[in-house]
């Protein structure tokens, strides 16, 4: 048995995420961690809200509220989602929490006795109303460039200009509006990532079967230009983790708070202290799942995330486990993606446009989504959401290959046997030869859910249905009851078992669906079909069954027309 942790790169805690950010990380990750969970594999799946810096300020601002109880708020409202899309978290975390405080203040201790961090005097825009330094972003004014007087301090919305605080005409604090602003010098903390450089380029090298676009993103921050640069870890924000080395004080940084990208891949790490603290487990039990020195060494560590995170992800992080000098678990395989693109354009969250995840759930269940962005996941290219394509895609795998596959047999078998897997006659030809091309798809299917090719392994498996429907249509038990009643009893048996079958094989994408069919089948048994002809005389002869509900409604044309329409833009 292998061990297999599994995190997904943590979402801002800033609003509902849409279709675009699950299939980015969280999604493929679930899948993941239902199909090694499947294989018999003990897994950890860790997930989490990413909840400081400005953004998570703003928002705050903007709904009214204290931004502690603002992210609580929309922890639990993610947390909701996240179940509804079956997302199955073993902790579903959040990096405010005080295991994320301390294990971050401990890092910063450790690299700062490791000589990692130095202090840097800058100057910076201090409000004497608001009493506190001010992110550039924090600052308003009018826009040398194309005179828009709600331009921010790092850019103006209207002309896209990059900018400094100091070109803003009439400055003034977005916080309270206050234009009594100066200049002050401050001090800040980098982390010395140019002295890691050997390290990390060492480590990435070791790494011979990451994926091409993630190793060549890596390398390109280690060695263009100045190589890798120092990072700031430290900012002038009310909301956020202090600045201390370990436990103690850290004289000049009264005041401030880590850098969110610091302490948010941290987060991976305390919020499996968070799930053993929840359960009640005991230190040893996340250690051994992220301490090298306590039984993390065999552990496979897979990360999910965006193409955007991939720097995080190869250089950063990894630079403030190997500065801490001490034996924590670092990254095995990255499995990175594309962008999804909504209907002839992107998905934008300060737009409204495109569906988002309370919305999606509204109006279809999660197997729904969960088959279509995983089946049209953006892996090697960009891809796009369309309603028709979705619509299609519904419609044919779902609805007329794999509902009713199960929905015919199921029917069948109840007015010419009854309610239980009919005895009778025995396979034939025609069932080994299923068996034997079944054998060789399920044994590809892996292959491909072991590498996480996620397209690849859903093609497989639609495959695998269809397998089953040919196998219906040519074996037409329907038929073969008016002359060879035991041969139609075999066929329905091996009917039925198909079905408990299907419902392991394709658990990972469509969890909601699987539950039914084996409920449908009374059935418990998720074993994975390491032998395919076992696995299809797993219910016996005069094994119960119902006949289930519709597994998957057809989208109809108006539900299409209506809905494109509906997400066009602006949400209200
Ligand atoms: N919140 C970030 C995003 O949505 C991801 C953070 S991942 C972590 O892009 F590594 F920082 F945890
Ligand atoms: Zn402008």
């Amino acid at each position: 048995m292998t061990r297999v942790l599994i995190t997904s790169a943590i979402p801002y805690i800033n609003g509902i995420k849409h279709l675009g950010n699950l299939i980015g990380s969280q999604l493929p990750a679930d899948l993941y961690a239902r199909y090694n969970r499947g294989r018999g594999n003990e897994v950890l799946f860790l997930c989490a809200t990413d909840e400081h810096g400005t953004p998570a300020e703003l928002a705050a601002a903007k709904a009214g509220k204290p931004v502690a109880e603002y992210c609580a708020e929309m922890h639990e409202v993610q947390a909701g989602l996240a179940k509804g899309f079956g997302l199955s978290f073993d902790h579903f975390g959040r990096s405010s929490s005080p295991q994320n405080h301390h294990l971050t203040q401990h890092f910063a201790g450790r690299l700062a006795e490791a000589g990692l961090i130095r202090e840097v005097s800058e100057k910076q825009v201090y409000s004497n109303a608001d009493g506190r330094f001010l992110p550039d972003r924090y600052i308003e004014g009018t826009c040398p460039n194309c005179g828009y007087d709600k331009a921010r301090g790092d850019q103006c919305e209207n002309c896209t200009k990059q900018l400094d605080p100091t070109d803003l005409i009439e400055p003034r604090s977005a916080i309270s509006g206050s234009t009594d602003l100066e200049v002050r010098e401050t001090k800040h903390l980098y982390l010395r990532q140019s002295a890691l450089k050997d390290d990390l380029d060492a480590w990435i090298d070791s790494k011979s079967d990451w994926p091409v676009l993630t190793t060549s993103i890596a390398k390109k921050w280690l060695h263009d230009g100045d190589g890798l640069q120092d990072r700031g870890i430290t900012r002038d924000l009310d909301w956020g983790i202090p600045v201390k080395k370990g436990s103690d004080d850290w004289p000049g940084m009264e005041g401030k708070v880590f850098y969110v990208w610091f302490d948010a891949p941290i987060e991976y790490i305390a919020c499996a202290v968070e799930w053993a603290d929840a359960n009640d487990l005991g230190d040893a039990a996340w250690q051994r799942w992220w301490r090298t020195d306590k039984g993390a060494e065999d552990v496979r560590y897979v990360q999910f995330m965006g193409k955007d995170n991939v720097p995080f992800h190869t250089l950063s992080f990894p630079a403030t486990i190997l500065g801490s000098g001490e034996p924590w678990k670092l990254v095995d395989h990255l499995k990175s993606f594309n962008y999804l693109n909504y209907d002839g354009g992107q998905f934008s969250t300060s737009q409204g446009r495109g569906v988002f995840q309370d919305q999606a759930l509204d109006i279809l269940p999660a197997d729904y989504w969960r088959w279509w962005l995983l089946s049209h996941v953006p892996e090697s290219s960009d891809s796009e959401f369309t309603w028709g394509n979705f619509q299609q895609s519904v419609n044919k795998d779902l609805a007329d290959v794999l509902g009713n596959f199960v929905s015919r047999i199921t029917k069948f078998c109840r007015s010419k046997f009854g309610e239980a897997v009919p005895e009778g006659g025995s396979y034939g030809p025609q069932e080994d030869a299923l068996i034997a091309d079944l054998t060789t798809r399920i044994r590809a299917y892996e292959g491909h859910m072991d590498a996480m090719e996620i397209r690849k392994a859903a093609g497989e498996l639609r495959a695998i249905w269809v397998a089953g429907n040919e196998y219906l249509q040519s074996a037409a038990p329907w038929s073969s009851f008016k002359t060879d009643p035991d041969q139609a009893a075999a066929q329905v048996r091996l009917g039925l078992n198909l079905i408990r079958l299907y419902a392991v094989l394709s658990a990972p994408f469509i969890p909601f669906a699987s539950d039914a069919m084996l409920a449908a089948m009374q059935s418990d048994d998720r074993s994975w079909p390491e032998d395919v002809a076992a696995a299809l005389g797993a219910l016996p002869a005069g094994h119960g069954f119902t006949v289930p509900d519709v597994l998957f409604a057809k989208i109809t044309d108006a539900d299409r027309e209506e809905w494109q329409a509906r997400f066009s833009g602006s949400r209200s």
